[in-house]
């Protein structure tokens, strides 16, 4: 059985995704600060919001109202009713949050859950010595089995640390995080613009990638895309 995708709204977005985000699974964003991991989330959640389905976003950096208003446009507090913000204050709430979503997806009418950022709260535990990956692990888990019994996709973002001997920024997590994802892409800031690649997918070889601004709208996609 083959479950529809969920269309971003965005054909170059959907395309290196192999038709837009897959049910069931969680999709990873990474990459820098100011890359374009949560606009390119909030750009999922106004096509999921303009399809008629609700949205759970799990916000840890302060979810920008703003930035929501400008992507959905003239909709934006119709669309925003059916929009469940939450906003946990550090990785052990993170976790209680996740834990108590059974109650809004067994209402029924939710299209997406999205978690931005999956690591920003993970990364300070670090910081302050905890051992953090477990319970990493284990919310991931929680997400991935809410994906499963509901047949929606999960998008998540990860921050990235810097690898001086690869010489290049990695997605936080290790490697359980990765693993757990079944599609990832990565967004670098080049010299004038930003370039997502997909780097792991179930379905599709990787390396497709397209190249877009952040504009006021969102993004505005600078080529149709490859892969
Ligand atoms: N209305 C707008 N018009 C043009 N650019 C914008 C607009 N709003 C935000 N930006 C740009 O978008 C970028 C931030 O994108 P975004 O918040 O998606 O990044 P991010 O990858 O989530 O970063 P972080 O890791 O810091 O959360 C900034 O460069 C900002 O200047
Ligand atoms: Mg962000």
């Amino acid at each position: 059985m083959t479950l529809a995708r969920m269309s971003t709204g965005v054909p170059a977005f959907d395309n290196l995704l192999g038709g837009g985000l897959e049910p069931r699974v969680i999709t990873q964003i990474y990459g820098g600060p100011a890359s374009g991991k949560s606009v390119l989330c909030v750009i999922a959640s106004v096509s999921c919001l303009n399809e008629g389905k609700g949205v759970i976003f799990i916000d840890t950096e302060g979810f920008s109202i703003e930035r929501f208003r400008q992507v959905a446009g003239k909709d934006a507090e119709r669309l925003a009713g059916s929009l469940f913000l939450y906003e946990p204050h550090d990785f052990d709430h993170q976790g209680i949050v996740i834990a108590g979503l059974d109650r809004v997806l067994s209402r029924g009418g939710i299209g997406l859950i999205v978690m931005d950022s999956s690591t920003g709260l993970y990364r300070t535990n670090l910081e302050k010595g905890h051992d953090a990956m477990q319970s990493l692990s284990k919310q991931m888990v929680h997400l991935l089995g809410y994906a499963k019994r509901y047949e929606i996709p999960v998008l998540i973002t990860n921050q990235v640390y810097m690898d001086v001997q690869k010489n290049t920024f990695v997605g936080l997590g290790g490697t359980a995080l990765a693993h757990i994802s079944k599609a990832i892409i990565r967004i670098d800031i080049l010299n004038r613009y930003r370039k997502a690649t997909l780097e792991k997918h179930r379905s599709l070889a990787p390396g497709g990638s397209f190249e877009f601004d952040i504009v006021e709208r969102g993004i505005f996609v600078r080529n149709g895309g490859t892969g």
